[in-house]
């Protein structure tokens, strides 16, 4: 083929890239939703245990196995399994790893231009509409509240955002991964992590801003989503407080999609995984737990309460109670301006990593040229958005596709890299692998948590889920 070879410029441009994929949305609206949702401190619990034995291995065996089916010319992840395997059906398996993130990208870019369309609201002055609730504006504005598709509204509805988004994450895509990818990641992730800490520190400084609540302060709300609730060991029983935790740590840190695979695939052959790895997730945490952890349900719990915050799921969190945030604080325009900024800057360099599976699927496949895979994609891409957005009615399309991705393809995906490092290619040379190059030594235990404890876990994990879903 004479396609030039494509590549990261260096380690900290995959490492910008990856960690530009991992923080998203999750991090400022899913994972603080949940931990506020499952009593703080016990959540944090389970999520660091699954972080450990979940998220870091999966994290490390997918850096390895996909930079071992780049080294052989494959990109795509049915390619990199028959890289890997030798094995006529191994690329079917391996289709599982651009089907979802194709399925992904369906809604994920939907959602990305509701973040663009806030922040463009909002930097406007125009969040707020009067006499009309956040909640209304909010479906009106994305259509979720009208049959078929959404109706014009404010600045305009949802829909130009909904071209713009689509054509900026084909336009990086055709730019191809050095000049597209890692350029963005690198100027958005500094960018956001920027914002992040100005809205940290506002966050932080806000005292007691209404006198009349006195029990409304930083130290309450910072109580409120991390205290462990009433009883710890009380929490830990819930199985699904389990899962939850689990399935955050798969969505925050890209695993089990199918894209660490591909952008490991572009490394190469004795370019560093361990250090880059832990890097990337280390620059997750920090944006989850640090920043989206202190942000997001504590400036909502110091100026609503607990009452306007419990329940509420990730869409309502960001979208409905945050603008509501905004408008009492001082300078709210100001900080509801940077936070969608934020949040369109988090979502655009994950979109980014859920289409290049799919381009390098196309390309290898089909031998297809950038400009040809880029214009299928693009057909995908009006499909599947069209899809969702038109049947995004209470956001049902939406939901049902997140739900099964997020608690079937995930597990199973995650569970058959696992499996492939520690059993069928073997533990020895998995080890042997992930080792070429390496910037980190990997403490030995990571050898029997990597053969024994992840899988086990992650079946326990899933069964529960059954359980749940059946019994
Ligand atoms: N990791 C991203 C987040 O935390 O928001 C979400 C994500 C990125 C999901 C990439 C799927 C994906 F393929």
């Amino acid at each position: 083929m004479s396609r030039p070879q494509e590549a990261w410029t260096s380690n900290l441009g995959v490492i910008f890239a990856v960690a530009g994929s991992a923080v998203g949305l999750g991090n400022f609206l899913r994972f603080p939703g949940l931990a506020a949702q499952y009593g703080g401190g016990a959540f944090m619990i389970a999520y660091f245990v699954s972080l450990l034995v979940i998220g870091v291995p999966v994290c490390w065996a997918e850096w390895t196995v996909g930079r071992h089916g780049g080294h052989h010319g494959y990109h795509s992840s049915p390619g990199i399994f028959h890289a890997l395997l030798r094995r006529r059906w191994a690329k079917y398996f391996g289709s599982i790893g651009f089907l979802i993130p194709m399925l992904v990208c369906m809604y994920y870019v939907y959602v990305e231009a509701w973040c663009l369309g806030y922040a463009v609201n909002a930097i406007s002055g125009r969040l707020s509409v009067p006499g009309m609730h956040y909640g209304e504006f909010f479906a009106t504005y994305t259509g979720a509240n009208v049959d078929g598709v959404a109706v014009k509204f404010g600045l305009g509805d949802v829909g130009i955002f909904v071209v713009i988004v689509l054509l900026l994450n084909l336009y990086l895509l055709y730019r191809g991964l050095s000049k597209g990818i890692e350029l963005a990641c690198r100027v958005g992730m500094p960018l956001l992590v920027g914002l992040g800490l100005i809205l940290l520190v506002r966050v932080l400084t806000l005292g007691t801003p209404d006198p009349a609540r006195p029990g409304q302060n930083v130290l309450t709300a910072l109580g409120f989503m991390w205290n462990p609730g009433d009883s710890v060991l009380a929490s830990l029983r819930n199985p699904q407080l389990w899962l939850a935790a689990a399935g955050q740590v798969f969505f925050s840190l890209s695993i089990g999609l199918g894209v660490i695979i591909t952008y490991a695939s572009y490394l190469r052959k004795t370019d560093d995984v361990t250090l880059s790895g832990l890097t990337a997730v280390s620059a997750n945490e920090f944006c989850e737990v640090a920043l989206g952890g202190m942000i997001t349900v504590p400036a909502a719990f110091i100026f609503l309460g607990a009452a306007g915050v419990a329940g509420q799921g990730t869409f309502a969190l960001g979208f409905i109670v945050l603008p509501e945030v905004f408008a009492h604080m001082p300078a709210g325009v100001l900080f509801a301006s940077a936070f969608f900024v934020l949040l369109f800057l988090a979502a655009v360099t994950s979109s980014l990593s859920i289409l290049q599976p799919v381009i390098a699927f196309l390309e290898e496949a089909f031998a297809m040229r950038r400009a040809v895979s880029v214009s299928w994609l693009a057909l995908v891409m009006i499909l599947g958005t069209g899809f969702v957005w038109y049947f995004s009615k209470d956001l049902k399309a939406l939901d049902t596709i997140d739900f099964w991705i997020g608690n079937v393809g995930v597990f199973l995906q995650g569970t058959v890299i696992i499996l492939l490092f520690g059993w069928v290619i073997g533990i020895e040379k998995s080890w042997r692998e992930m080792h070429r190059g390496a910037a980190l030594r990997v403490p030995g235990f990571f050898r029997i948590v990597m053969r024994y404890i992840t899988p086990l876990y992650l079946i326990t994990i899933f069964t529960l889920f059954l359980l749940d879903k059946v019994v």
